[in-house]
C-alpha cells in the first residue's frame, strides 16, 4: 500500500531545521530552480544508497554461501566466487556515486572529511551518518585486503574478511536512520525485508553446513581408530 509522501507530515530526517545545512531540501523554502537541482541530488542519493544495499546485501549472502560450500550444477562455487566479487566492486563503485552525490548536493554541508572519518566533525544524524561511513570502510578494507591477499596471507585476509559481516547491519541501519520517508512505502519495506530474510537464511545455512563438517571429521576420525 503507497502511502501519502508529505515532507510537512513526517519531514525527512536530514531536515534539522530552515536554518541548517539541508542534505534534502524541502519544497517551499527555496526557488524553484534550486528545490529541482536538489531533487536530482536527492533522486540519485536514493537510488546509489539502495542499489549499493542490495549489491552488498548480494556480495554478503554469496561470500556466506562460498564459505558455507553450498554449491550446485547451476551455481557452482568458482561462479559464485566471480559472482562475490564483482557485485563487491560495483557495491563499491555504487556507494563512491552516493557519497560524491551525498557531498555535493547543495547546502549539504558535507565534505570529504566528514564522509571519511567518522564522527569527526557536527552533523545532522551524526550516528547514522557514521554507521554508512564505517560501513563503507569495512567494504574497502575486505577489497583492498583480497587484493593483498597472496601477499598478507590468508590469516590476516580471514580476520578482516569475516569483519565485513558487520557492514550490512550498520548500512541498513544507516539506510533507515537517514532514509526518507519512502521507507513508508511498500516496497521499500518489501527491498529491506528482503535483504534481511537472504542475509538470515545464509547465516543459517552456513551454521548448518558447519556442523554437517565437524560432524562428518569426528566421524572419519572414529573410523580411522
Ligand atoms: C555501505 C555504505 C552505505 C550504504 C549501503 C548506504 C545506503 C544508503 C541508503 C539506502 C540511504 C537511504 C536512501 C533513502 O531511502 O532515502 C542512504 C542515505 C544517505 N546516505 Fe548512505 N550509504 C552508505 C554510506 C554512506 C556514506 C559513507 C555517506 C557519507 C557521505 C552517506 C551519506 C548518506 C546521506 C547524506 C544520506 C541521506 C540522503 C540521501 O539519501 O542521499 N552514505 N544511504
Ligand atoms: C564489499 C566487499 C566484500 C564483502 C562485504 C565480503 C563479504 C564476505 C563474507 C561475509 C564472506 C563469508 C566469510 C565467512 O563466513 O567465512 C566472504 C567470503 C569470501 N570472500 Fe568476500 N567480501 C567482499 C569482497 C571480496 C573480494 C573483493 C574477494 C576477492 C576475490 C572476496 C573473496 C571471498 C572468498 C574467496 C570468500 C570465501 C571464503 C571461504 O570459502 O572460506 N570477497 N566474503
Amino acid at each position: 500500500m503507497d502511502l501519502p509522501l508529505d515532507h510537512d507530515q513526517d519531514p525527512n530526517p536530514m531536515d534539522v531545521d530552515s536554518s541548517a545545512p539541508h542534505w534534502f531540501g524541502r519544497t517551499g523554502t527555496r526557488p524553484t530552480g534550486v528545490v529541482a537541482t536538489e531533487d536530482v541530488f536527492t533522486a540519485a542519493g536514493h537510488a546509489t544508497g539502495l542499489v549499493a544495499t542490495l549489491l552488498l546485501t548480494v556480495t554478503v549472502v554469496l561470500g556466506t554461501m562460498h564459505a558455507g560450500r553450498a554449491s550446485s550444477a547451476s551455481f557452482p562455487r568458482f561462479a559464485m566466487h566471480a559472482v562475490h566479487r564483482n557485485a563487491s566492486l560495483l557495491a563499491v563503485a555504487f556507494l563512491l556515486m552516493h557519497v560524491v552525490i551525498a557531498i555535493g548536493k547543495p547546502h549539504s554541508g558535507l565534505s570529504w572529511p566528514v564522509a571519511l572519518v567518522p564522527y569527526s566533525s557536527a552533523v545532522p544524524h551524526p550516528i547514522w551518518l557514521g554507521m554508512g561511513t564505517v560501513a563503507l570502510e569495512l567494504l574497502l578494507a575486505a577489497i583492498v585486503t583480497s587484493v593483498l591477499r597472496p601477499r598478507i596471507g590468508f590469516r590476516y585476509w580471514r580476520a578482516v574478511h569475516v569483519m565485513a559481516y558487520a557492514s550490512w547491519p550498520l548500512a541498513i541501519a544507516h539506510g533507515l536512520g537517514l532514509g526518507t520517508n519512502d521507507r513508508r512505502l511498500g516496497w521499500m519495506v518489501a527491498i529491506y525485508t528482503g535483504c534481511g530474510v537472504a542475509v538470515a537464511a545464509a547465516i543459517v545455512r552456513r551454521w548448518l553446513s558447519v556442523d554437517a563438517d565437524r560432524d562428518a571429521r569426528r566421524a572419519a576420525k572414529a573410523a580411522r581408530r
